[in-house]
């Protein structure tokens, strides 16, 4: 099992000695847990990949401490200096062109790089202490749901790594919002987030293209990254319910329902195995929520778990995004 550094213990110096020498730690951010390593070191990288099970051909995105050192690793454009100053620290990733330094195992052979700075104080101290950029995927084997605690990456790659700093549960609960600026004439969606397209697009004062993520193969045949269609998926097999509309499935005992709201009353309410994402129907409480709840359930040996799905509007879209692509298909 790892060892978790709480926040008191944590020795800042020793962990980034550790990371400065080619270990594998895994962080808390503000958005999901992360497994971090030397962005630099391509051997690190590599182990990461392998830690995770993760395929070669989904890149890594690198945290860096602000926009100078994120300028080492990629060619800026002005809207990418923009959305940087104004969302950095942040959970925003950008997508730009890589400068020769960054690896090819971290971008996955692409031209391209994801950086992000982030806002949590424990990771950012690392960061500061051990002056260099760290890769770092969600902390969960590929697929399965990201951890927003240090006991959920106990749970899941405990036996597979050394340290686990805990900085408590992430406050956001949902993965960064990613935006492809390589080419500063189509700003891209590739991933929702808590950061909104129309946020971003309010900032840089264009449209934003948002893929269709259902229709995700890009031309060379390889999956878009962060377009995966099935991701972040329980092991039980999850079936989405339309919001606030009469449940029309056949739900037996053995089935878990979750609903968004407490007090959002249907026909199922009266279901012996009934979750809420939300008490007060607040969106950030239920991202917050989302993956906890989500791992909780699969550990509890329901047959099926049905999900309500949650109000489409911004927040929303990102957790429905999630939920569609955690049902498996
Ligand atoms: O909030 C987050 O972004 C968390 C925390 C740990 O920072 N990290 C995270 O990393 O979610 P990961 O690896 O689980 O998801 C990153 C996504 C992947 O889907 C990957 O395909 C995409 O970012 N990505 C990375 N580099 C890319 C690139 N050059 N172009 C397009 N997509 C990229
Ligand atoms: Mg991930």
């Amino acid at each position: 099992m790892a060892k978790i550094f709480g926040d008191t213990e944590i020795d800042i110096v020793t962990v980034s000695k550790e990371l400065r020498n080619g270990g594998i730690v895994a962080v808390p951010t503000e958005t999901v847990y992360g497994l971090a390593c030397d962005a630099l070191n391509e051997n690190s990288c590599k182990k990461i990949f392998e830690i995770k099970e993760r395929p070669f051909i989904d890149p890594l995105i690198i945290h860096v401490l602000d926009i100078s050192a994120a300028k080492d690793l990629a060619y800026f454009n002005d809207i990418a200096e923009k959305l940087a100053e104004k969302f950095w620290p942040g959970p925003l990733t950008i997508v730009l062109q890589k400068n020769p330094l960054v690896s090819n195992i971290i971008t996955a052979n692409r031209n391209t790089v994801a950086i992000r700075s982030p806002s949590h104080p424990l990771l950012r101290k690392l960061l500061a202490q051990s002056k260099i950029p760290l890769a770092a995927p969600s902390a969960n084997p590929f697929g399965y749901i990201s951890p927003t605690s240090a006991n959920h990456v106990q749970d899941s790659l405990g036996d597979k790594i050394d340290y686990i700093i805990d900085g408590g549960e992430c406050e956001i609960g949902l993965e960064s919002t990613i935006i492809d600026l390589s080419d500063e004439s189509f700003p891209t969606l590739l991933r929702t987030g808590s950061i909104s397209t129309k946020e971003i697009s309010k900032c840089i004062n264009l449209p934003i293209i948002e893929i269709d993520t259902k229709n995700n193969l890009v031309a060379e045949g390889a999956p878009a990254p962060g377009l995966l269609k099935n991701h972040y998926s329980p092991h039980t097999p999850l079936i989405l319910l339309d919001f606030n509309l009469p449940c029309q499935k056949k739900i037996d005992e053995q089935d878990a329902v979750v609903l968004f709201n407490k007090s959002n009353k249907q026909a199922i309410s009266d279901h012996k195995n009934l979750f809420w994402l939300t008490e007060k129907g607040d969106l950030s409480e239920a991202a917050h929520n989302l993956y906890n709840l989500l791992r909780n359930l699969d550990n509890k040996n329901f047959n099926k778990i049905f999900f309500e799905k949650v109000p489409n509007s911004d927040l929303g879209k990102a957790i429905n995004d999630r939920l569609e692509k955690a049902q498996n298909s």
